[in-house]
């Protein structure tokens, strides 16, 4: 088995499927060759049939590899089977992030800190909030409730189309959220500085609901997780509204930080450079 400080030239990976689409590649290359790491970052397609293999053979090192990223669809068997869960992967019941040390394969789950980290470089001061709205109940949500309430925020209204799967979330994150369904929108901005859209809504063009954002204090934060486009229907109503915003893009640089140096074993930077490189692919 392999630690990433003895491999001489250290490979890590994006394991999914599909992984086609994946821009981690572009995001960990540059960071190599910003910090001249003599390193490689690569995609690989693995299939839910193939992935406990896959894993095995990290673990016993003859896949050469010092750790990588796990996406879509096996963030939750990646948390199953790594020796050691820390206790953000641990409660998601998801790993995005996982790397080998002293022989073991250790998991975290990073979309919590990409979150949080991105609105501290956009918008400094937003967990002072006292109110947020969390739009969606799915995986990123999760990821987000769960970073919102370790900042400290004082209520969390989770509304969701589903109202179920909203509840589900509230009772698993804890007595400072309350479960909506998308009715009660309106009126909960009306009270809220912070309004999170973790639901594709607005992605590649798709339709997004007209929200009343001109109700929300002054100084109020919108923020969204889709990044395609980069001015989403929800940033531009927030915008026209006069609120600030910040988008989604910051939030995959920022949640590929802390992979980059556990592999490669320098903390790197989300720079403008970096985000001009990941727009130019979008
Ligand atoms: P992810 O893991 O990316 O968050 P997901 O688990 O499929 O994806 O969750 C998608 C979220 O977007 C859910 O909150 C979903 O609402 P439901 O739980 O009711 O399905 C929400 N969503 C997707 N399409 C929607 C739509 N047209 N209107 C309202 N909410 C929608």
């Amino acid at each position: 088995m392999r630690d990433s400080r003895e491999t001489i030239t250290p490979r890590a990976f994006v394991a999914g499927y599909p992984i086609k689409h994946s821009r981690s590649p572009i995001i960990h290359g540059y960071w190599l060759k910003q910090l001249a790491i003599q390193g490689s970052y690569e995609k690989v397609a693995v299939t839910p049939e193939d992935f406990p293999a896959f894993i095995l053979n990290l673990k016993n090192g003859d896949a050469e590899y010092v750790g990588g990223n796990i996406t879509i669809p096996h963030k939750e068997a990646a948390s199953r089977l790594a020796d050691q869960v820390d206790p953000l992967a641990e409660e998601l019941g998801a790993a995005n992030t996982l790397w080998l040390a002293e022989g073991q394969l250790l998991a975290t789950n990073t979309d919590g800190i990409g979150f949080a980290s991105n609105l501290d470089a956009g918008c400094p001061g937003w967990d002072k909030a006292e109110v947020a709205v969390v739009l969606g109940a799915g995986g990123a949500s999760r990821a987000i409730l769960q970073s919102l309430r370790d900042r400290g925020l004082g209520t969390i209204h989770v509304v969701n189309r589903t109202v179920a799967r909203a509840q589900e979330l509230v009772d698993r994150f804890g007595p400072r959220l309350q479960a909506h369904p998308m009715a009660a929108l309106p009126e909960l901005l009306q009270d809220a500085t912070l309004f999170v859209n973790t639901t594709s809504l607005g992605m590649d063009g798709s339709e997004a609901p007209d929200l009343p954002f001109e109700s929300m204090r002054t100084g109020s934060l919108v923020t969204d997780i889709v990044y395609v486009p980069l001015k989403t229907p929800f940033l531009l109503q927030a915008e026209a509204a006069g609120l600030s915003t910040v988008d989604g893009l910051g939030m995959l640089l920022h949640q590929a930080v802390l992979g980059f140096e556990k592999w490669f074993g320098e903390r790197p930077e989300v720079t403008e450079q970096l985000r001009r490189l990941v727009l130019a692919d979008i």
